[in-house]
């Protein structure tokens, strides 16, 4: 439970951290060691680093705060830090670097590794913000899980035989009502005590939500199709003025992955070809197509305070909690989180994840596009490197939230905030639609 970590016992805190390395390793290896030689070095699509560099990538940034920053000790590899750095090559130039093999960059982390859980035995988690609660320890590794999930993107741009599989998640159920009224209040939005919260989710700030309309569920393929085969992407009425020029130019008319063939629509998951299933959270829809189906709907897309406001606040205490269902940290019967199920769950799957006033599958299944653009909390201060968040502000980017299927539970803080261009759709990405209510509704 990562927001108690300053109840814990130095020996605690570091078995903890020791855990958290191992797990996010663990996938790390799982979803390199899937896959051939070849396929760890090729580009899969140009929107995407080969899965080797992610692999070295990792290391790298290990390398840079845990073993030369925090434990102060020489560096493993100083040669190598300009072709991982993320701002100096672009991911469809990566591929004609001279990166590290596949065998030397399994080397190379685990060289990193061993150095790391040597300065992990021996640091003091006291004498600056980098150490306590062992703050830089828990940014790399959810640096490492955000790679994951990256790394499980490429997976699903991946062509050929299939090697990914996971269990089924479980069934869905009818909601009781598709929307919900939310009256609305000042809440606290952001975070200034969750330990490993990241830097743009700082600080905790109050924030004033008019009363707004949401769904309790995310937007389902089944909803979804309705739009699309109702002549949805030919109509201009729904699309914004640059959407409609991006599905225009783009040619784009369905979700990514989807393929109407001999009368069915099919989507390929993983390199898995199967019907559409209609009840799952729609997914692979970019935010022009999000903004445009909720048009369409008589509806918006949430803004990004709104979000947050329907998974964060408890309307019979007026307090902020953690998470919809409370402040537990996620279990498998509250969200579909951490790669467990190489899929969204149906609407419904989980009704243990429920926020007071009903809403749904705000955690895990499918991040959510939200109508907001990446701008800083007042307060902010870019900790601890500009690159993680700092560069990024502006109105370029579409903000995101609550996680996905391919999230890691130690990013999927209901404060966590990711963001990308409103034009992608290889991310596992949906989204939900909100509203004004009506006069009558308000009573
Ligand atoms: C927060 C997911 C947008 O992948 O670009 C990884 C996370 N930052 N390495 C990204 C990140 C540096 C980031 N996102
Ligand atoms: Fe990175």
């Amino acid at each position: 439970m990562t927001h108690q970590l300053s109840e814990l016992t130095a020996e605690e805190l570091r078995s903890f951290v020791a855990e958290q390395l191992e797990r996010s390793r663990g996938r790390t290896v799982q979803l390199t060691d899937a896959v051939d030689t070849d396929d760890l070095v090729r580009q899969h699509s140009k929107l995407m680093s080969p899965l080797v560099w992610d692999y070295a990538h990792i290391g790298n940034q290990e390398e840079l705060w845990l073993v030369r920053d925090v434990g102060g000790r020489e560096p493993v590899r100083q040669d190598i830090d300009e072709l991982y750095d993320a701002f100096m090559h672009a991911r469809s130039d990566r591929p004609s670097l001279p990166l590290l093999g596949p065998a030397e960059t399994r080397q190379y982390v685990v060289e990193v590794r061993d150095k790391v859980l040597d300065v992990l035995d021996h640091v003091k988690f006291q004498g600056g913000e980098l150490l306590d609660n062992a703050f830089a320890f828990g940014m790399i590794v959810q640096h490492e899980q955000q790679h994951d999930e990256t790394m499980l993107a490429t997976h699903q741009l991946r062509t050929g035989t299939p090697v990914l599989d996971a269990p089924a998640p479980p069934p869905g159920r009818r909601l009781a009502t598709p929307e919900v009224l939310v009256p609305g209040g000042i809440f606290e939005m952001g975070t200034s005590i969750e330990p490993w919260a990241l830097d743009n989710e700082r600080p905790a700030h109050p924030v004033h939500v008019a009363p707004y309309v949401i769904d309790t569920a995310p937007v389902s393929n089944g909803d979804y199709l309705k739009f699309v085969t109702g002549g949805g992407y030919q109509d201009p009425r729904w699309w914004s003025e640059a959407g409609w020029a991006h599905v225009q130019k783009a040619s784009l008319v369905a979700p990514r992955f989807w393929e109407l063939e001999d009368g069915n629509w099919l989507r390929t998951r993983f390199g898995h070809r199967e019907l559409l299933p209609l009840d799952e959270p729609v997914m692979h829809a970019c935010f022009y197509e999000a903004e445009a189906y909720a048009k369409w709907a008589g509806k918006r897309l949430p803004t990004e305070e709104e979000w947050e406001f329907a998974a964060r606040f408890d309307p019979e205490t007026g307090r902020t909690r953690r998470f919809p269902w409370g402040d537990e940290s996620p279990g498998p019967q509250h969200a579909n989180l951490g790669q467990r199920h190489l899929r969204p769950a149906p609407i419904g799957a989980y009704p243990a994840g429920a926020s007071p006033l009903g809403v749904e599958q705000l955690i895990g299944d499918v991040w959510e596009w939200t109508s907001s653009d990446f701008k800083p909390y007042p307060g902010f201060r870019a900790f601890p490197y500009d690159e993680y968040s700092l560069v990024f502000f502006g109105s370029d980017y579409k903000m995101l939230r609550g996680g996905s299927f391919g999230t890691d539970e130690v990013v999927a803080r209901s404060t966590f905030r990711n963001w990308d261009y409103p034009i992608r759709r290889q991310i596992f990405a949906g989204f939900r639609c909100a509203r004004d209510p009506r006069p009558e509704e308000l009573g």
